[in-house]
């Protein structure tokens, strides 16, 4: 059908029209929001390259919580600032640790929220690595046993959902079998399956005081070169157990995204990192770029390359456009 029969302007010529034909939706129920607990009471941090989040302690995160649910916000997924780190990061898997803290306090007073824990040991660590340290290496397999005991101590406080974000090898069924035998076989796995070694989570460093005290973390974090080898991920991770599987970074990795559900047809989760959010704030700060547009046109197109769930900082902003 070719011009003058067919004009494709014509069904853009009315919001009304374009809504009626509008391929990809976004909703609030799709959002994740992340959130830094740390210790202390009254707490409130800024994270300077991430205008508008904070470390907050856990009556503050409560506060922020049951603001997050009257915008619409369903989901939040926790990241813990302990008390102290040590060798073995102690403090992500201990029962009284900060995430267990915060999930028994938030399942307490803001009932309705589904709260996922992020279980990783780079926040814990005094080395900063997503392991324990042999012999100069992050041992893969003596991790497993620690990031399990972190998800089922996640699971005991009340999360609804445990995501394994370390990239060690194995640990998704790890975590299953160590879920399972507690009779915990309910709580729903997102494996951060096809997690790069980006240069974006420099602004989470900063937020999680987490950056790798040596070295880095391409001996476990993907090549941003591969995406062959996230499908290999992601079909590994779905073996293990995973219920829903990432990929992450989010705009720089839409083709992954889309070749992930593509294949395998399950729900697929994107996470827009600190990075990509403190571009778009930076920019707009300058008066270089529109930020609420930038912010709906970025997590628009991650849905359209075919993610149904996007974790990500403009989470509660968004919810507050949608509503408008
Ligand atoms: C922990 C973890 C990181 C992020 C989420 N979980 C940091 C990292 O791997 O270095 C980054 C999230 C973001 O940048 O927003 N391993």
């Amino acid at each position: 059908m070719a011009y003058p029969i067919h004009r494709s302007r014509r069904l853009r010529q009315t919001e009304q029209l374009r809504a009626l034909v509008r391929e990809t939706r976004l909703s609030a129920d799709q959002l994740v929001m992340p959130l830094f607990v740390c210790p202390g009471t009254g707490v409130r941090n800024p994270i300077s390259s991430m205008p508008g989040n904070f470390q907050v302690s856990i009556d503050q995160l409560v506060v922020d919580c049951k603001k997050l649910v009257d915008t619409g916000i369903c989901h939040v997924i926790l990241f813990g600032i302990p008390e102290s780190k040590d060798p073995v990061g102690s403090g992500g898997y201990a029962e009284d640790g900060i995430i267990p803290r915060a999930i028994r306090a938030l399942k307490k007073d803001v009932p309705s929220l589904s709260v996922w824990g992020d279980v990783c040991m780079c926040e814990y660590t005094d080395h900063g690595h997503c392991g324990i340290i042999k012999d100069g290496d992050v041992a893969n397999d003596e991790t497993l046993p620690l990031l399990a005991k972190a998800a089922v101590a996640y699971a005991e406080a009340g999360a609804d959902v445990v995501a394994p974000s370390d990239m060690m090898d194995g640990r998704v069924g790890a975590i299953r079998d160590a879920l399972d035998e507690r009779g915990l076989e309910h709580i729903v796995i997102v494996s951060y399956a096809a997690k790069y070694a980006s240069s974006f989570y420099g602004p989470f460093r900063e937020a999680a005081e987490s950056p790798p005290q040596f070295g880095d973390r391409k001996g476990y974090q993907m090549d941003p070169a591969n995406a062959e080898e996230a499908l290999k991920e992601v079909e590994q991770d779905l073996e293990e157990g995973a219920d829903i599987v990432m990929v992450k970074p989010a705009l720089p990795y839409l083709d992954v995204i889309h070749r992930v559900k593509e294949a395998f047809g399950v729900p697929v989760a994107a996470y827009n990192v600190s990075g990509e959010f403190a571009m778009i704030q930076a920019a707009a700060r300058n008066g270089w770029i529109d930020l609420e547009k930038a912010m709906m046109e970025s997590l628009i197109s991650i849905r359209r390359a075919g993610a149904d769930i996007i974790l990500t900082y403009f989470a509660a902003d968004a919810a507050k456009q949608l509503r408008t």
